[in-house]
């Protein structure tokens, strides 16, 4: 039996799976994020391990058997958040999160002060990532950057709270811009750029090897007797990979979560950080994945809901299946900035079009399309590297929508797949990674793709149709400039 926590941004989710791989429980805790200020997104470590605390206590009320037989355990979690420890093991302040914009001016300072760091990260520095706010920390809040005695990544700090110890996984540490992408090892000089250095950091480890185990205590209160090993695990696209068994180079997914994105495997780094391409290590050894990543996916659905009080399901009900045409109305999905493939932590969202006419359901399509569009902006940066994507598997929450992934099949001009189990995508991986450190079990074996349950085919003249209104949409962010 094995355990996979996923520490989301909305949500930590915990799920039970058995030997034969089908998931037996899962609990979830929600979590808030707080802002302070406007494009600013930070979250109390303390309240994940609450909640991470709360899924266990949960289990362990109503499947105390089953957790006494968990021989491993898999972490996954958000990227890019520092948490920064002092001596004392302590939080020194909240997280800045992933989608926190306030670093800007801070990257360009990193990419001065370190010419090399696109070359050897992969990656161009974003305000999302660490490094840039570990800047804005030492400009901002000198005291507490002085006092930094350890740098963890969430889903780190979780496994330090449950056993003690401070280790990273490669695909996590490789959102932080701290990461040799092509040596799954820290650079030192991107360290020091930061005014940093490795004893600063955890311990790195491959996402499926064995990286600590339950701490005798924690182990007693959840009744798990064996004393659980915990894995490597894995940034949430990552472990989300390993959950749909995208381990094939080529095997490209969408993901329709909070934040979106469109990942490839890849065997060789191909990097584009010029086009705003994510390069990140894969959870298992020698596979990197490449993604074009969008700040706010199936947020913008959530937030057209709230804005029109009125529930996603209510919304999508009147849509039908597939839409007859695009809709008169465009949205920009950028309500907390975007990364590829503009990198623009300022630019916000866009209603156009708007008319006496215009009905909530021609706004609703237009949301659902504005982010069909930016997912196609970002399959664009990852055929510039010289990808071929003919299709792509679709997971995350927005995933379950038809109307979504008719809407993406057509937009994208690709057959679009939903998968079996695909919603329960990052803590599943997490599992897996959890099973693969325990057992030593081949990772093709492990790590099977899950059974394509539908697919949505693009229709030809709808395809033609969306083709046709995508550089109108693309013209509507130069014009915001
Ligand atoms: C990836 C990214 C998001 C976060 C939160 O680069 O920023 O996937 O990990 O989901």
């Amino acid at each position: 039996m094995y355990l996979g926590i996923d520490l989301g941004t909305s949500a930590v989710k915990t799920i039970l799976v058995d030997d034969a791989q089908r998931v037996v429980a899962s609990r979830s805790h929600n979590l808030t994020i707080d802002s302070p200020r406007a494009g600013w997104a930070e979250q109390d470590p303390g309240a994940w391990i609450a909640a991470v605390f709360a899924t266990l206590d949960a289990l362990k009320a109503d499947h105390a058997g089953a957790l006494a037989e968990v021989d491993g355990i898999g972490l996954s979690g958000q990227m890019h958040g520092p948490v920064l420890l002092d001596a004392g093991m302590t939080p020194l302040r909240s997280c800045i999160l992933w989608n926190d914009g306030r670093a800007a001016a801070e990257c360009a300072v990193l990419e001065q002060r370190w010419p090399a760091l696109r070359q050897v990260t992969g990656n161009k520095a974003m305000p999302g990532f660490a490094a840039p706010k570990l800047v804005w920390i030492a400009n901002h809040e000198e005291a507490i950057f002085d006092a930094i005695h350890l740098v963890l990544l969430p889903k780190a700090y979780v496994r330090l709270v449950l056993s003690g110890e401070a280790i990273e996984d490669v695909s996590d540490a490789s959102g932080s811009l701290w990461l040799d992408v092509h040596k799954r090892d820290w650079s030192d000089a991107g360290l020091a750029a930061t005014g940093l250095s490795r004893a600063q950091m955890p311990r790195l480890v491959e996402g499926c090897a064995p990286a600590g185990r339950l701490r005798p205590e924690l182990a007693a209160r959840w009744g798990m007797t064996k004393r659980p090993l915990i894995a490597g695990g894995a940034g949430d696209n990552p472990a989300g990979a390993i959950g749909i068994g995208a381990i094939r180079p080529g095997a490209t997914f969408i993901t329709l979560g909070t934040s979106g994105a469109v990942i490839t495997p890849v065997e060789t780094v191909n990097a584009n950080p010029d086009r705003v391409v994510h390069t990140f290590c894969h959870a298992v050894p020698a596979l990197w994945l490449q993604a074009g990543a969008m700040l706010s996916a199936a947020s913008c659905l959530a937030w057209i809901a709230r804005l029109l009080g009125a529930s996603e399901a209510d919304l999508l009900a009147p849509l039908g299946a597939c839409p007859a045409a695009p809709s008169p109305v465009s949205f920009l999905p950028y309500l907390a900035g975007e990364r590829t493939p503009h990198d623009d932590a300022n630019v916000r969202g866009l209603l156009d079009g708007l008319s006496h006419a215009t009905d909530r359901s021609a706004i609703v399509q237009a949301v659902l399309e504005g982010v069909a569009f930016a997912l196609a902006d970002c399959r664009d940066a990852l055929t510039d590297t010289g990808l071929a994507i003919a299709e792509a598997d679709a997971i995350g929450g927005g995933s379950r929508s038809d109307l979504w992934l008719a809407i993406l099949a057509n937009v994208l001009n690709i057959p679009i797949h939903r998968l079996a189990e695909g919603e329960t995508g990052a803590a599943f991986g997490a599992a897996r990674l959890a099973r693969l450190a325990v057992t030593g079990e081949t990772i093709a074996s492990v790590c099977t793709p899950p059974a394509r349950v539908r697919s949505f085919a693009p229709d030809h003249r709808l395809a033609a149709d969306y083709a046709e209104r995508l550089p109108q949409w693309r013209r509507l962010y130069r014009r915001q400039d």
